[in-house]
């Protein structure tokens, strides 16, 4: 699936609400909808100036809302659908902030075996990747293992809103869209 308008990205970040994914592997439980607009919160209050990277927080969770039996592919299933609509930046923070999360039944958690690292590390040995995208996406990733404190109040979906519109414009006027 790809995003090709806000609208859609919203309606799906709010039907986030009262959906039950995890934050992160082996995670709690949490309430999607809340889990999004921390992430968010947390990475605008660390990275004020980069809209894209509290977008990429925001958004990160959708994957979980479109396949949630496939846990495996939650990463690279968001990173896709956004990224005709918010760009590559956005699309990219998304798939590197996570390793491959290998679900219960996933043939991958039987071979290779547990400790092997590329079931513990997202690709940031890929030489075209620069070293501020990846650092990046660790904050990301920081701010995903945060953002489950259930019941705090991180805000309103609307508030991001323009901001969404903002990224998109910005993708779009650049010409990158597909
Ligand atoms: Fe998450």
């Amino acid at each position: 699936m790809e995003l090709r308008r806000v609208e859609e990205l919203m309606d799906l970040l709010h039907a986030c609400r009262g959906a039950r994914g995890t934050a992160c592997p082996g995670g709690a439980a949490v309430d999607l909808h809340d889990h999004a607009l921390q992430t968010a919160a947390l990475l605008r209050r660390s990275r004020p100036a980069d809209k894209e990277l509290q977008v990429a927080g925001l958004v990160h969770v959708i994957g979980q809302l479109l396949r949630p039996s496939d846990l495996s592919a939650h990463a690279d299933l968001t990173a896709g659908a956004v990224r005709p609509l918010l760009g590559e930046r956005v699309s990219s923070l998304v798939r590197l902030h996570r390793p491959h999360e290998p679900s219960p039944g996933d043939p991958s958690l039987d071979d290779p075996p547990f400790d092997d690292p590329s079931l513990d590390d997202p690709p940031f040995d890929d030489p075209l990747l620069g070293d501020a995208i990846v650092e990046d996406a660790l904050i990301l990733r920081q701010a995903d293992e945060s953002a489950r404190t259930a019941g705090l109040d991180a805000g309103v979906l609307e508030d991001w809103r323009t901001v969404l519109e903002l990224v998109s414009a910005r993708h779009t006027r650049l010409g990158a869209i597909d």
